[in-house]
């Protein structure tokens, strides 16, 4: 089976601007997809990868100018500076999960089988989705599905979960589907627990914090006139990324300096994010929630 389908490939290669010299990041390298589009366009310049998912070295590229580094993005800063790389001209992320991560029937992220509650991107450290749903408490759990789901009525849903785990631990996935089968809509069924299952991976993965952070870390490594260029698949994902192209920072307000003049790391390339056209939506289904947004560092 296919690994991955890149999303967005063209628009995302022509957003970043190569320069042939050029040192460039792609922090979400799954399948290779981007990654590959990126070194043919490359002659003495650089591309680091980076992917948590073990997985992903299948796919390594063996090539001078390339390296993998299987760690977490929110660690390109330190690695950058450890390995004495920078400033950079282009980071590329392609956000959330691969083809392979939700196929894969042993990896919990899919409704579709019933494995264990795993849902880690990196299976070599952190807590699984079976840990999240059997050790935290109800306001957490409501948390994660009210705010990263979504989801109505995410008191119920935990209050099922913490009356469930009391008598047997939430181990498979159907568990997990037959613990809130009493709130899951007859109609839409399988939206709504995608939801849930979207929530939990979010949590399991600290994705948004992740996120955050390589926001931050970008606006600090790379070049002035560098292209930062972003694909999310969920609103709070792009919203993160709107809000601090657009006002320097995660809050509502725009930061500014003491003058009152606005203190902007970003400026954006495209207003209005870019998304899939028909084609490639009914290509690659995939590609029909992903947004994308590229900015320039000033
Ligand atoms: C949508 S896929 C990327 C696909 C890739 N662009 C391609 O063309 O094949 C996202 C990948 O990023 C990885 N990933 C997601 N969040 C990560 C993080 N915080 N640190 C490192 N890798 C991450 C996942 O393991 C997954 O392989």
């Amino acid at each position: 089976m296919k690994y991955h389908d890149p999303v967005l490939l063209d628009q995302a290669i022509e957003g970043l601007n190569i320069t042939a010299d050029g040192t460039y990041v792609d922090v979400t390298f799954g399948g290779g997809g981007h990654s590959k589009e990126i070194l043919k366009r490359l002659k003495t310049g650089r591309l680091i990868a980076f992917d948590k998912d073990a997985d992903a070295v299948e796919n390594s590229i063996t090539q001078d100018q390339f390296q993998l580094v299987t760690q977490d993005f929110k660690e390109m800063g330190n690695w950058l500076e450890e390995n004495d790389i920078g400033p950079i001209d282009g980071v590329l992320a392609d956000l959330g999960i691969s083809s392979h991560q939700i196929d894969s029937p042993d990896r919990g992220f899919s409704i579709r089988y019933n494995s264990d509650l795993d849902m880690r991107m990196d299976t070599r450290e952190g807590l699984s989705a079976m840990d999240v749903i059997n050790g935290f408490p109800e306001n957490e759990l409501a948390r994660i599905f009210a705010e990263y789901g979504e989801l109505r009525g995410s008191y119920k849903m935990a209050r099922l979960i913490i009356a469930a785990r009391k008598i047997n631990k939430i181990e498979k996935v159907d568990d997990l589907k037959s613990t809130i089968k009493s709130i899951t809509p007859k109609a839409g069924e399988n939206k709504f627990l995608a939801k849930v299952f979207q929530a939990l991976r979010i949590a399991v993965n600290d994705e948004l914090s992740a996120l955050r952070q390589l926001l931050q870390t970008s606006g600090e490594v790379m070049k002035s006139g560098a292209r930062l260029v972003i694909i999310s698949y969920h609103s709070l994902e792009d919203r993160l990324v709107k809000r601090y192209v657009e006002r320097g920072g995660f809050d509502s307000e725009m930061v500014k300096d003491i003058y009152g003049n606005p203190q902007l790391i970003f400026k954006s390339i495209n207003k209005k994010p870019i998304m899939a056209d028909a084609e490639e939506v009914a290509r690659n289904r995939r590609a029909r929630s992903a947004k994308m947004r590229i900015a320039e560092k000033i």
